[in-house]
């Protein structure tokens, strides 16, 4: 069935300078990005992996100053997986590292903007600065109206579902609900994006369609973007374009579109049957 409250029409005034001819264009409220590329960007160059992460980290407040031009209502970031604590030490740490100083050198920045900064995953892994530091970002920007910004860090999709599977079974064996009370809606209470809309446009770079662990549950119907560029060469124009692509698509949640189908009755008598029904 179509679910209109996962649709979002703006005037051309309210997509503002990026806005599309079509006066009633579909635009992402969600997006989620994979920022894949780093590690080669920096090897095509002959230079350490780590000099990728660098340039791919200088890039992100662009990007964000993007969303929030382009009216997105939120922004999840794969900063770290729970997969990729299996990286080398050094490159872990250097990742941490880099997520530290990023959230400690913009998190005013941020605040200035209205962003509001969540965090998603087990953050708890990572090193007390870095922890302490999210928290410090995560607090003072709570009561922001703007751009939600999601860093998803020491995050799975599996992860998020098994956390949320956990969470509920509890709920069954302290006997304050019944198995057949969950739902869609409850079991996604328990997810990290509980107050957060489901992603409806997920861009990955670097050419590779895979999801990655990439908030699986939530992704059910998101619609894919997949751009050749390393993360390092993606640019605020590369989130427009991904939008404006969004915009184009037709979006059936699993049902059928009505504006541009006949209708299903198969004795409608002004038209003639066709040969295989
Ligand atoms: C994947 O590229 C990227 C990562 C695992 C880290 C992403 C981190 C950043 C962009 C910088 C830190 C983020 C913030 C918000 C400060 P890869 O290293 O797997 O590249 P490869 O597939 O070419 O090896």
């Amino acid at each position: 069935m179509h679910d209109s409250s996962r649709c979002h029409y703006r005037s051309k005034e309210q997509r503002g300078a990026h806005s599309l001819s079509s006066p009633k264009a579909l635009w992402p409220q969600h997006v989620g990005i994979i920022m894949d590329g780093n590690g080669r960007w920096a090897n095509t160059r002959g230079w350490k992996r780590v000099q990728g992460h660098i340039q791919g980290a200088d890039l992100v407040m662009s990007v964000v100053e993007e969303a929030i031009s382009l009216n997105l209502k939120a922004l999840s970031l794969f900063c770290f997986s729970t997969e990729n604590w299996k990286r080398p030490d050094d490159e872990v740490n250097f990742l941490m590292d880099l997520m530290y100083k990023f959230a400690e050198s913009q998190m005013e920045r941020m605040h200035k903007l209205n962003i509001k900064i969540r965090v998603f995953g087990q953050y708890h892994r990572a090193p007390e600065r870095l922890r302490k530091q999210l928290d410090i970002a995560s607090e003072l920007t709570k009561n922001n109206t703007g751009l939600s910004l999601n860093f998803l860090v020491s995050y799975g999709g599996r992860l998020d579902i098994l956390k949320a599977a956990q969470e509920t079974a509890t709920l069954v064996q302290e006997g304050k609900i019944k198995p057949e009370d969950i739902t869609e809606e409850l079991f996604s209470q328990h997810l990290y994006t509980k107050d957060v809309i489901d992603p409806d446009l997920i861009i990955r770079t670097s050419g590779e369609f895979r999801i990655s662990n990439f908030m699986l549950w939530q992704s059910a119907y998101a619609e894919f973007y997949v751009i050749d560029k390393l993360w390092p060469e993606f640019k605020r124009e590369d989130l427009r374009k991904a939008c404006e692509y969004f915009s184009n698509r037709d979006r059936r949640f699993g049902g059928v579109n009505t504006t541009t189908n006949q209708p299903t009755s198969l004795q409608d008598p002004k038209k003639e049957t066709p040969p295989h029904v």
